[in-house]
């Protein structure tokens, strides 16, 4: 009998067990709005990229628990720039030979994306976009992301400024050696340093900076921060 009590028991500790995260997500979520799905910590996507008309192909290089960023642009028929940000603000812009030997050094007051800067997000539905099904985000009025429904992955996303992401390819786990991540010699010294201290508009309204998805994606940090 005893033993009977017992096994109720512990069939009914089982049964809450399993129920338990089941409750969490429809007490956080009473609706059960799908969320979107938070970065892997590294991945290589390519994007294309189109920016008021101009094309753009760019490699992504997310690295999170190297604390880096790497936004490799090959603009259509024209420079490839390297746009490469740490997680301690510093963001070196530059061009290699063939093209001129040019280097920018920014420093912002907030790091890379975190892997759940999605986080918080709106959902606005679901869309059918570049022939995936999608469910659809938007985040802090900044960025619309648009997610595969079945595999999770990332379609597409729209910068505030219409610069529109196509994601091509999205390798998990891939990671860029880390020799590609140095910043020419060019960048030390007498490079051009500028601090991006302020928040939000004033990167807002500069042309130069609202031309790169480094710096948007920066901004976009910058405003989640401001949010969270
Ligand atoms: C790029 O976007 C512009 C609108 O900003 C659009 O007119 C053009 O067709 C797009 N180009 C491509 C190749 O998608
Ligand atoms: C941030 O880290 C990079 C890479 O280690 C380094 O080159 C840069 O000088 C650092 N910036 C600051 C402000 O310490
Ligand atoms: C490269 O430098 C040369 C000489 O300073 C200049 O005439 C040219 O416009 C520059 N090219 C680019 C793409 O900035």
């Amino acid at each position: 009998m005893a033993s009977a009590t017992k096994l109720i028991y512990l069939s009914m500790i089982l049964l809450l067990l399993q129920l338990t995260p089941l409750m969490e997500s429809i007490r956080t979520n009473p609706t059960l709005t799908p969320t979107p799905t938070e970065w892997p910590l590294q991945f290589h996507s390519v994007l294309f990229i189109n920016n008021s008309g101009s094309l753009q192909k760019t490699d992504l290089w997310y690295d999170w628990p190297n604390g880096r960023n790497f936004n490799i642009i090959q603009n259509q028929l024209g420079e490839l720039k390297y746009d490469l940000e740490w997680n301690n603000g510093t963001s070196f812009i530059y061009t290699l030979e063939p093209f001129n030997k040019t280097c920018k050094v920014l420093h912002f007051d907030v790091g890379i994306l975190r892997p759940n800067w999605l986080q918080g997000a709106t959902f606005l539905g679901q869309e059918r976009v570049d022939n995936f099904l999608c469910n659809v985000w938007e985040k802090v009025e900044f960025i619309v992301y648009y997610e595969d429904v079945i595999t999770h992955r990332p379609v597409k996303w729209i910068f505030y400024t219409g610069m529109t992401a196509h994601v091509m390819t999205f390798e998990v786990g891939a990671v860029l050696e880390d020799a590609k991540w140095q910043a020419p010699v060019y960048c030390f010294g007498e490079a051009e340093t500028e601090n991006q201290r302020s928040k939000i508009s004033p990167v807002l309204e500069s042309p130069v900076h609202g031309g790169s998805p480094g710096m948007l994606i920066r901004t976009i940090a910058d405003a989640a921060d401001a949010v969270l």
